[in-house]
């Protein structure tokens, strides 16, 4: 179980949120939506280690996480909404995956990635094909936990959908829990077996 216990985060002196309860459990979808600015991202960035809250607590399986723990194998792993914020945009695609762990052929093909891009930076890559190769990043870690954060906006539709349908699949064999932040009401619907409003998290 995935527990943050009362944490808040605060940007130049004024909290963004305070005392923000949230519990994820292993294998569980959770979709959370909530208004533009209120702190989605910033609260999927402290969940993952990316930056720290000012106060409160983030535990996995009953033991705290914070500042335990590195970015790279970090067993929450971000999808970012941005992910070119994420990438070193200096390294071809074979040195980023190299950091992850063992390639996968699987998940290679599940997520339609070429294995020629593997020779070109980031920047060579559509939105698309770079949030997708993220999401491989991610996988191979190994993680206990994604937070996909936007992670599916770029993409179209039959690959937004099949790409759901590979993440429901590994979070019901390998008990990875998800927490979908979107906008998108529909798809929230249709993959998440719980629905959040990050406005009821916190105060
Ligand atoms: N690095 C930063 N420094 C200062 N303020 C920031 C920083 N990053 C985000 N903010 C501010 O923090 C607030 C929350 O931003 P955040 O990105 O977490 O919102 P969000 O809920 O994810 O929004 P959206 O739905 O548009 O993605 C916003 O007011 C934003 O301008
Ligand atoms: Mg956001």
């Amino acid at each position: 179980m995935l527990q943050a216990k009362k944490i808040g985060y605060r940007n130049s002196g004024k909290w963004l949120f305070r005392n923000l309860d949230l519990q994820l459990p292993p294998g569980e979808v959770v979709g959370l939506s909530g208004k533009s600015g209120s702190g989605k991202t910033t609260m999927a960035k402290v969940l993952s280690g990316y930056i720290q809250p000012a106060e409160g607590l983030i535990e996995l399986g009953g033991e705290s996480i914070v500042k335990t723990v590195t970015k790279v194998a970090h067993p929450i792993q971000l999808i970012w909404q941005h992910p070119e914020q994420t990438i070193n945009p200096t390294w071809k695609l074979s040195k980023l995956l190299e950091e992850a762990g063992a390639s996968d052929d699987y998940l290679m093909e599940q997520l339609q990635i070429e294995s020629q891009w593997l020779s070109r930076y980031p920047h060579e890559l559509s939105a698309g094909q770079l949030q997708r190769f993220c999401l491989l990043r991610a996988l191979l870690t190994n993680p206990s936990y994604l937070l996909a954060d936007e992670a599916t906006a770029m993409l179209d539709t039959v690959t937004q959908l099949k790409l759901w349908k590979l993440l429901l699949k590994l979070a019901e064999e390998r008990g990875i829990g998800i927490l979908a932040i979107s906008h998108d009401s529909y798809l929230l619907d249709r993959i998440s077996t719980r629905r959040l409003d990050f406005s009821k998290l916190a105060d």
